[in-house]
């Protein structure tokens, strides 16, 4: 017979300043649990952060121009938005009240910042290290013992009500389980299946944890059939966006930019001054980031003959293969419009040729600008891959 056992850890108030391995140790002595070899221990991601110093008092942040704009967008208070803006590397969309963020190729939902389990008028981030953290906490529990440490937080599934666990830093245990090769209940191999071990210690951990007012920062897995070794320091795997089923399949649109490019920007900006454009007057500038870290920019070369003009972006495009750049990370395109400028669809087409996924940050004087990739701004394009059945 296989079974798990769950123990949840009842604290005192883990509050700024408060050493909360030593309540973890304080909550565990009170109801008699010593951890075992083999035991996991499941920690929540507020209480790790709220160790780690993460607590904001809102009414020091102040919103920029663009965290004001975004909160209107997506129904925020613009204080919120600001403190979003600073944890998130990226935008992905958002819902009213819910902005989907990504950092370091992991989704979270408003940059994992948290009202919940914060003092009135305050919030907790998101941890900055939960590995690190997992660590030194494994290192000063453990007494000798071989124990795992996760930290844990709470997701939604797509179209799901409800959230489940989700690992953020584990030691100890290897928290993705390749089942692949292993045979089905009728002989097949399995193909795709891997197991998240770590995600599903969390859920599990998270029945007798709960996640109000309940006091039970963590918990211990005792019993989970895994491997825990000492010096096992794992990061959580995770996978491209575009092998993922639900990012994959959904496409976004637009994002908003949110300042990964300025460079990039400044440059396409300068860059248009130089545009010949005598005939519509409408100079555009183009700045294409090269794998190899050079910056190729240019404006727009018009012609007596309409039909010869060529567009900035495609004269940056020329001018990089000229230098031998064949692959590229992002082109920066600027011009004197309302809305950012979005590129024309011969651009499109060319710049698609280089890579489907080069970010297309599109600006205008004013300093608005959104950003897309080269494959949402072009569905359905015809490629190089499209000629190979030939
Ligand atoms: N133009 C660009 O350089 N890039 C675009 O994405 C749109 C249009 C230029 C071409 C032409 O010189 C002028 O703008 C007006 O069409």
């Amino acid at each position: 017979m296989r079974f798990l056992e769950v123990f949840s850890i009842k604290t005192d108030l883990i509050e700024i300043g408060d050493d909360m391995v030593e309540a973890l140790e304080k909550g565990m002595r009170e109801s008699g649990l010593i951890l075992e070899d083999g035991d996991i221990l499941v920690v929540s991601e507020s209480a790790v952060a709220t160790w780690e110093g993460r607590v904001v008092n809102l009414d020091d942040v102040k919103p920029g121009r663009l965290a004001c704009n975004l909160a209107v967008r997506y129904s925020k208070d613009p204080r919120d938005m600001e403190l979003i803006l600073r944890e998130s590397e990226e935008i992905v969309g958002g819902i009213p009240g819910v902005v989907l963020t990504m950092n370091k190729g992991f989704l979270y939902p408003n940059a994992g910042i948290d009202h919940s389990n914060a003092p009135p008028g305050y919030v907790v981030l998101f941890p900055a290290d939960s590995q690190k953290s997992a660590s030194i906490i494994r290192d000063r529990m453990a007494r000798g013992k071989k124990i795992g440490v996760i930290v844990g937080d709470s997701r939604t599934h797509p179209l799901r009500l409800g959230c489940v666990g989700v690992a953020l830093g584990c030691v100890g245990l290897e928290p993705v389980e390749d089942a692949r090769g292993q045979k089905d209940l009728y002989g097949r191999p399995l193909m795709i299946t891997r197991k998240a071990v770590a995600d599903n210690l969390v859920s599990a951990a998270q029945i007798v944890m709960g996640e109000g007012d309940e006091g039970r920062p963590a918990a211990i897995v005792r019993g989970a059939p895994v491997k825990v070794e000492g010096g096992l320091k794992c990061e959580i795997p995770g996978i491209p966006p575009k092998e993922c089923m639900y990012i994959g399949a959904l496409r976004c649109g637009p994002r908003p930019y949110t300042g990964s490019y300025d460079e990039l920007i400044k440059q396409a900006t300068v860059a248009r001054e130089g545009a010949y454009a005598p005939y519509s007057h409408f100079r555009v500038g183009a700045a294409l980031l090269g794998k190899s870290g050079r910056i190729y920019s240019t404006g727009n070369i018009e012609n007596a003959s309409s039909g010869a003009d060529i567009c900035a972006e495609r004269a940056a495009i020329s001018k990089a293969l000229s230098f031998g750049e064949r692959e590229f990370d992002a082109i920066a395109i600027v011009g004197d419009t309302p809305e950012p400028l979005s590129p024309c669809g011969i651009c499109r087409q060319t710049l698609i040729e280089f890579g489907e996924d080069i970010f297309v940050i599109m600006a205008n004087l004013k300093g608005d600008a959104a950003m897309s990739t080269a494959s949402e701004l072009l569905p359905l394009a015809f490629t190089k891959s499209s000629l190979k059945n030939q």
